[in-house]
């Protein structure tokens, strides 16, 4: 389901796995029917409603695909930094953004993961939410093990880092599901704060900051 050409990633450069995402968006604008399943919609709404804080300062979206899951970040965010490995995907999710008018807080940029991702060493701002949805089992081990150290160490005080996978095997995996949420569990500085199982898929909500909502909010 996540992988709909029939392609191994498993022994592909970045290039070559970048132009397997350039070619699903230009044959078909919602290759995963994003924008159609309940399935989807449900799930989109599932991680909405487990980030810790209502409102954030300053988010980034790696693989952010036809921005579905964008235009409901954007709500919630002051800023928001979403990225593709693909441009056609970025052009679709810029355009949906528009059509809702919620495009003015978020910028695109194009990113291959991990040596894309924005360092907080040169001066920018930590990021209070990262949204790793459905796009880290496309990552060898050595470059998830990069993920999470960028993650943590770009994560402002107090932040979240919320992932979401399908579980199934598919051709294109190179990493189990449980494998990637396992990284960001034993990663050092992070405490789970929402943990959400189903047969179809897993969510995750990691925190530098341990406390609960109601803990945060001084009511338990
Ligand atoms: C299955 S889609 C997920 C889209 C969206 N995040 C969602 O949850 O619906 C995976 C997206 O990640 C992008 N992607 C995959 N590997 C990537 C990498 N290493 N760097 C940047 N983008 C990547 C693909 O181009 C694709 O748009």
């Amino acid at each position: 389901m996540r992988g709909l050409l029939p392609m191994n990633l498993t022994s592909t450069t970045g290039d070559a796995r970048g132009a397997y995402f350039e070619q699903l968006y230009q044959d078909d604008a919602d290759p995963w029917r994003v924008s159609q399943r309940w399935y989807e919609a449900r799930k989109r709404a599932l991680l909405l409603a487990c980030l810790p804080q209502q409102r954030y300062r300053n988010a980034y979206e790696p693989g952010c695909g036809n921005g579905e899951l964008t235009l409901e970040l954007a709500r919630r965010c002051d800023r928001l930094l979403a990225a593709d490995f693909s441009a056609e995907a970025l052009l679709l999710a810029r355009q949906k953004l528009a059509d809702a008018r919620q495009e003015g807080n978020v910028s695109f940029e194009r990113h291959s993961l991990p040596q894309d991702w924005p360092r907080t060493s040169k001066g920018a701002e930590k990021f209070d939410l990262v949204v790793i949805s459905e796009i880290a089992y496309y990552l060898s081990a050595e470059e998830l093990a990069q993920v999470v150290e960028h993650s943590v160490a770009g994560l402002a005080p107090g932040g979240s880092i919320a992932l979401c996978h399908w579980r199934a095997p598919f051709t294109q995996r190179i990493l189990s599901t449980v494998r990637v949420h396992d990284a960001f569990q034993h990663a050092p500085g992070l405490h789970c704060l929402v943990r959400h199982e189903e047969s179809d898929f897993l969510l995750g909500v990691w925190s530098n900051d341990e406390r609960s909502v109601a803990q945060k909010e001084g009511f338990a």
